[in-house]
């Protein structure tokens, strides 16, 4: 207790030092920059050429996917087991080893150099969600709630963790979860901040050696992040660049590992996981969608596919017998969806990580460039991917498809048993306002408002101009893919 105590105070030092570290936030550190020219960061909208793939062995992925330390840092065993007395996963994955196969599927356990069992979250925090009671590996995890202040987990497992060895091992996770929680706080549950958590990362380490510092190296991303939804993974077997901007060129087994960075200190830490991550990436690769699990009526979604290919097909693809995939990104103007994302990753203000990238061992085989815009996605499995749209702004397939239905606030139910099968997505409650109207927080971060910042659920208004009859046609079409 009292050594846990000691840990605390420890953590309040830290997040004093951030309240009086404020201005750093704007003072520029162009000492430790090079420099470059903004154009070698940018891809063009158009089609996004393939890049080669280091080939790996997919069973060896999913095994080191589901029990391998990449994320090397988190909360010891004994003070998880302390403030969880109780949980175990009542129906774990296959293929989760030892004490893996107790805990969430979201967690890892793993023993470090001081021989403290430690738990972290692992790909499946944001990258598994549940169907039917089935825990799907690469569905987008769109139940995850990132609208708290991580800093308050830190202090509350401080108080469980006991003796030198678990406290050096907590105050590890510790100092890393401080220093990225004020850039990682969403406005609304479901939704994801990955991207400025590692930025957020990127301005803490040093490209060449990947040491951590205490201080900032670059400025970090603002503060508040834009909203994602995460993709599923299956459309990698299809995707030439990773991530809706296609900021992600080149070798793809290194992007995906850039989640260890929460941990590493030193490239050394980097060493284990490259070498497996190639079969990380083809177990990713090799993943195919979750069929409909639901009646199709077969006759109409034959209509549907004959409107698809007319109306769709010169962006998404074909599907079927004759699959073909265009890998086309589309200029934000042109679609018309929330342009923020797109825009502040192009607009300069972000060169500084592509920058780091480009500097550290990571740009060996791979190099950050986004495009002005979104990609068309492959629509295998759409079906189990509500809400849509790179922000998760519309809550189904129906809304999707004439926008005037497309609801400006509303609350996600977030209950796996709230699939609507008719519409193609969660059931949801449409509000009658925002968040500014609502005064208790616990409520406020449930509510979806399409008026804030990088929220917006404008766009994409292809099929608005169909009948009713044609639009049912394909959406019945859409459960098929
Ligand atoms: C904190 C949540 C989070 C964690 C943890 C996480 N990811 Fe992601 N991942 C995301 C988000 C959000 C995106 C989409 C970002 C975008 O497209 O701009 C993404 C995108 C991806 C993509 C690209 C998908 C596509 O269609 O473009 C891959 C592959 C991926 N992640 C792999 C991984 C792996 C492997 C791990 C573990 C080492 C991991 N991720 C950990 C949130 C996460
Ligand atoms: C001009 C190209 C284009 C056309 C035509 C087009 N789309 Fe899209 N579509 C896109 C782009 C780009 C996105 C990503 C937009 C975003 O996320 O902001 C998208 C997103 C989507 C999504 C959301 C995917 C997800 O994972 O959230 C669905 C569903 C979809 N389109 C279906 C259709 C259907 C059905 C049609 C035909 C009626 C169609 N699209 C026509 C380019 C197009």
């Amino acid at each position: 207790m009292i050594r846990g105590g000691v840990a605390i105070g420890g953590v309040a030092v830290l997040l004093g030092a951030f309240a009086a570290g404020a201005f750093w936030l704007f003072a520029p550190f162009g000492n430790r920059e090079t420099a470059f020219d903004p154009s070698q960061f940018r891809s063009p909208t158009g089609p996004v050429p393939p890049s080669e793939q280091r080939p790996g062995d997919i069973d060896a992925g999913r095994h080191a996917l589901l029990n391998a330390p990449y994320v090397s840092c988190g909360i010891p065993y004994n003070a998880y087991r302390r403030l969880n007395p109780e949980t175990a996963e009542n129906k774990p994955l296959s293929g989760r080893e030892g004490r893996n196969a107790e805990l969430p599927y979201a967690l890892t356990s793993h023993v470090n150099e001081d021989g403290v069992e430690v738990i972290s979250n692992n790909c499946l925090t944001c990258h598994a969600g549940r169907l039917n009671d089935e825990i799907i590996i690469g569905l987008g995890n769109e139940f995850g709630d990132f609208t708290r202040d991580p800093s308050r987990l830190v202090l509350q497992t401080g108080n469980y963790v006991r003796g030198a060895a678990e406290t050096k091992a907590w105050e590890h996770w510790a100092d890393r979860i401080d220093s990225i929680a004020p850039y990682v706080q969403t406005k609304t549950i479901g939704v994801n901040p990955a991207t400025n958590l590692t930025w957020a990362l990127m301005s803490r380490l040093d490209p060449e050696t990947l040491k951590w510092s205490e201080t900032p190296l670059i400025d970090p991303p603002p503060r508040d992040p834009l909203p994602i939804s995460v993709p599923p993974w299956w459309g990698m077997s299809k995707k030439n660049a990773m991530f809706y901007t296609t900021i992600g060129r080149g070798d793809h087994a290194r992007f995906m590992l850039l989640a260890s960075m929460l941990c590493i200190d030193g490239t050394e830490d980097v060493a284990d996981i490259v070498a497996y991550a190639p079969d990380i990436r083809a177990f990713i690769a090799s993943l195919a969608a979750p069929a409909f699990p639901y009646p199709v009526d077969v006759e109409l979604a034959a209509d549907g596919e004959g409107i698809f290919l007319r109306e769709c097909s010169a962006c998404h693809g074909t599907y079927g017998a004759n699959e073909t995939f265009p890998n086309r990104v589309y200029p934000v103007s042109e679609i018309g969806t929330d342009p923020a994302y797109a825009t502040e990753a192009t607009d300069g203000s972000r060169d500084r990580f592509y920058a780091w990238v480009a500097r550290s061992p990571y740009g060996d085989t791979e190099s950050a460039n986004p495009a002005p815009g979104y990609i068309a996605p492959p629509l295998d499995g759409i079906w189990a991917t509500a809400p849509y749209l790179h922000n998760g702004s519309v809550p189904n397939m129906e809304a999707l498809l004439r926008s005037d239905l497309r609801p400006k606030y509303w609350r996600h139910l977030f209950d796996p048993r709230n699939y609507d099968p008719q519409r193609m997505g969660w059931r949801f409650e449409v509000l009658s306002a925002g968040q500014e109207s609502e005064k208790d927080p616990e409520r406020r971060r449930l509510i979806y408002d399409t008026t804030l910042r990088g929220y917006g659920n404008q766009g994409h208004t292809y099929s608005d101009k169909l009948s009713a009859e044609e639009r049912s046609a394909l959406l019945e079409y859409l459960k098929t893919l």
